[in-house]
């Protein structure tokens, strides 16, 4: 790699590559498998070699066209198949089992073997990667930076620069959305910056452009399975079989963790006895692949729901009663050990029969079916359950910082990252409910490593869980301070004596005197003239979670999520071209904290996902160049994609198990709907050929080559 024209171009400052690194230059965290820049080997196209560091980026970006690199060209593999044929894999299988599936194999009345394959997905998140590094006094690096993991980019800058991490402040102000694509791929870019402010005493920016954005970062992992499947005449399923293998890329990134999870989620809302569940991850030459809404459950999810298809056609059996007669029931259980209690799955298949009119959708379809020729509808039904808590059972934990200034109002800091779900605005909504502050009076912080060291990434849909219930307990504790001040100033106004006091209305009052109240200023500020604590810390680690690798058996999730879809869909035959009729969600929230904003959640992650089944292909060279590199050569869908009618409701449970406040998490599990577009398009497409297996994503090319 000669660097030396690009460092004598006018306006450049400096050019570092990894022969500048001062500490370590590795930046892999689950494995130690990623350089920040390569020494030897180039591992996919578009990886960073060095940086330029320039006056602006067109001067930069002319220099870096003066980089020479020599190298020898080996042969690369991208595909899962390949790697698999190579046994290209990070770390050894993984296996979860349960019951003798060999024998519950022989001895079932039908077996079918199938493969399915899903696809990536580029997160299009509107704001692209970036870091800004600023040096401050007493030899701080202060990163702005556009990450879900605060404690990741410290710990790995300090790694890489060689210093303790006690010397780089990492902040969140908010992100332009991440959806799990700054979860781990944000770390690079950050200590990029965080090195070339450091090397070169200056502040630094690294900021892609969407192009390149979309060529060189990670997406959601494609999978290929093997599967066989054994049922009975009634098509209880007896035994399930599996092998999933995922496209990982490069370096490990989380791909253990991928993996992982969709493995959980390879059951989906099924009871099967006799159980066997294999997964490998694949290193390929592409851009490392990473966590992505869902975070392989979706892709373990898809496997299982095409088994059931293949099933219900081949028993000519309702698509719906199927999955109602295999559905888990209270005290089965998974095939990872954990107990099943308080599930709905099957009530909220019920429900959104009900809420759809799914007798009168059946007839409707087929009465639309038999009387056109180039136009065809089909049925999709997705129930779903999806596992809270980080697999990673040390990464269930977080903390928040409340100050309640002298003039009643209060500031909070959580190691949560805002990305547009609206984290802050339930942080804001508890501390309010604890404290009965109106909400003007509450304002969330940054997410700062030094107001919030150690934060695990906002991720897993654990961040109001875990964030929320940290600053809850935070706030708990002022409210138990301020009571006892309360309490004097109640006694010494009023006369009252109380135990039970309200926070309401920006006041405090007696549970049985409503009217006679202190406001929250006089109280705050009568707690400081006592020299009562103003400021609390509160810590929230999620109880009872457990599992052994090596067996494959424990307690991984704290709770599921419930709900189902149903999707009516109608395409051309002729050019494959479809809608989305209308869509039915019922989705079980618990207790909500927001409505609005899980609703807003719900929608948004259902069209994510049509955009998953059925617009987004990522297409490759044979370089391994992502040639879909912008909104032009890569599809998303837009507001027009959205079903003609969609229903969504969000049903309320009492859960025992639901977290903050009795809610339940909403990030993720909704992104499993979309799924049901997809096999609303293969019924569809059987109802003419019985025989076609549509492939992934349902683009009009795809639906074409199925009717074929
Ligand atoms: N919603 C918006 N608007 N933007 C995002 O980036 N990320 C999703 C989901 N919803 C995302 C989003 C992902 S991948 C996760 S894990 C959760 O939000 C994270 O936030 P939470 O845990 O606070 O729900
Ligand atoms: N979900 C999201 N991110 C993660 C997980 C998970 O289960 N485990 C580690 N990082
Ligand atoms: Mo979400 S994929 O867990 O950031």
């Amino acid at each position: 790699l000669a660097l030396s024209a690009a460092h004598a171009s006018p306006g450049v400052h400096a050019v570092y590559g990894a022969q500048d690194v001062p500490g370590q230059n590795m930046i892999g965290h689950v494995l130690k498998d990623e350089p920040l820049f390569p020494d030897s080997e180039i591992m996919f196209y578009g990886q960073p070699l060095a940086m330029i560091l320039a006056e602006d980026e067109s001067i930069a970006e002319a220099a870096a066209k003066l980089v020479i690199l020599e190298a020898e060209e080996l042969p690369p593999v991208f595909s899962i198949e390949e790697a698999e044929r190579l046994k290209q894999w990070y770390i050894p299988e993984r296996k979860i089992a349960r019951g003798d599936v060999d024998d519950a194999l022989n001895k079932a009345r039908y077996t079918i073997h199938g493969q399915s394959y899903t696809g990536g997905q580029e997160h299009f998140y509107m704001e692209s990667q970036r870091t800004r590094a600023i040096l401050t006094d007493h030899d701080l690096i202060h990163l702005l930076c556009a990450t879900q993991s605060t404690m990741e980019v410290q710990e790995i800058a300090a790694r890489v620069l060689g210093i303790p991490a006690h010397r780089i402040a990492v902040e969140v102000p908010r992100l332009g959305g991440a959806f799990g694509g700054k979860e781990r791929s944000a770390t690079i870019w950050a200590v990029m910056a965080a090195l070339g402010a450091f090397l070169s005493g200056r502040p630094v920016q690294v900021m892609l452009t969407r192009d390149e954005d979309m060529r060189v970062t990670g997406k959601r992992h494609p999978f290929l399975s093997n599967w066989k499947i054994g049922f009975d005449e009634d098509g209880k399923i007896k035994a399930w079989d599996i092998e999933l293998m995922c496209n990982g890329g490069a370096y490990v990134d989380l791909s253990v963790a991928i993996l992982e999870r969709a493995m959980f989620h390879a059951d989906n809302c099924y009871h099967i006895p006799n159980v066997r569940i294999k997964g490998r991850a694949c290193r390929t030459n592409l851009p490392p692949n990473t966590a992505f809404r869902g975070f392989g459950g979706p892709q373990g999810i898809f496997t299982i729901e095409s088994a059931l298809g293949q099933i219900a056609k081949k028993l000519n059996k309702d698509p719906l009663e199927l999955r109602k007669l295999n559905c888990y029931q209270n005290g089965d259980i998974t095939p990872y050990g954990q107990k099943i209690s308080e599930t709905s799955a099957l009530k909220m298949l019920e429900q959104v029969a009900e809420a759809a009119d799914y007798q009168k959708l059946i007839h409707e379809v087929h009465d639309f079916n038999s009387k056109h020729e180039h136009h065809k509808q089909g049925l999709g039904i997705m129930p779903v359950k999806f596992g809270i808590s980080f697999t990673t059972a040390l990464m269930n934990q977080g903390s928040a910082l409340i100050w309640v200034y002298i003039d009643g109002s209060l500031s909070v800091s959580t190691g949560g990252v805002e990305m547009g779900q609206e984290l802050n605005s339930k942080v804001a909504l508890i501390v309010q409910r604890v404290l009965g502050l109106s909400y003007d009076k509450i304002r969330v912080e940054s997410s700062h490593t030094q107001r919030t060291g150690n934060a695990s990434p906002t991720a897993a849909s654990t961040g109001s869980d875990i964030n929320g219930n940290a600053a809850r307990i935070a706030a708990e504790k002022i409210r138990k301070s301020l009571s006892e001040i309360a309490r004097i100033m109640l006694q010494e106004r009023y006369e009252i004596d109380s135990e039970e006091l309200i926070f309401a209305d920006d006041k405090v009052f007696a549970q049985a005197e409503p009217d006679k109240s202190i406001a929250f200023p006089e109280l705050v500020r009568r707690a400081h003239q006592e020299r009562t604590p103003l400021g609390a810390y509160g810590y929230y680690a999620t109880p009872d979670l457990y599992f052994d690798r090596d067996l494959g058996q424990g307690n991984p999730f704290h709770y599921f999520v419930y709900g189902a879809a149903i999707a009516r869909v109608q395409l051309g035959l002729l050019s494959g071209e479809h809608e989305i009729l209308s869509t039915h969600i019922v989705h079980e929230n618990a207790q909500s904290l927001h409505p609005d904003i899980d609703m807003g959640q719900v929608v948004g992650a259902f069209i994510q996902s049509v955009g998953w089944c059925t617009m987004e292909e990522l297409v490759i060279d044979t370089k391994g160049r992502y040639l879909s590199a912008n909104p032009s050569t890569y599809k998303i869908p837009g507001v027009r994609d959205l079903p003609r009618d969609l229903r969504v409701t969000l049903q309320p449970s009492k859960s025992a198990q639901a977290s903050i406040l009795g809610s339940k998490a909403v990030g993720e599990p909704p992104f499993m709907y979309g799924m049901a577009v997809f096999f609303a398009l293969q019924n569809a497409i059987q109802s003419v050929k019985p025989e076609a297996e549509l492939s992934f994503p349902a683009t009009p090319e795809a639906i074409i080559r199925a009717l074929n």
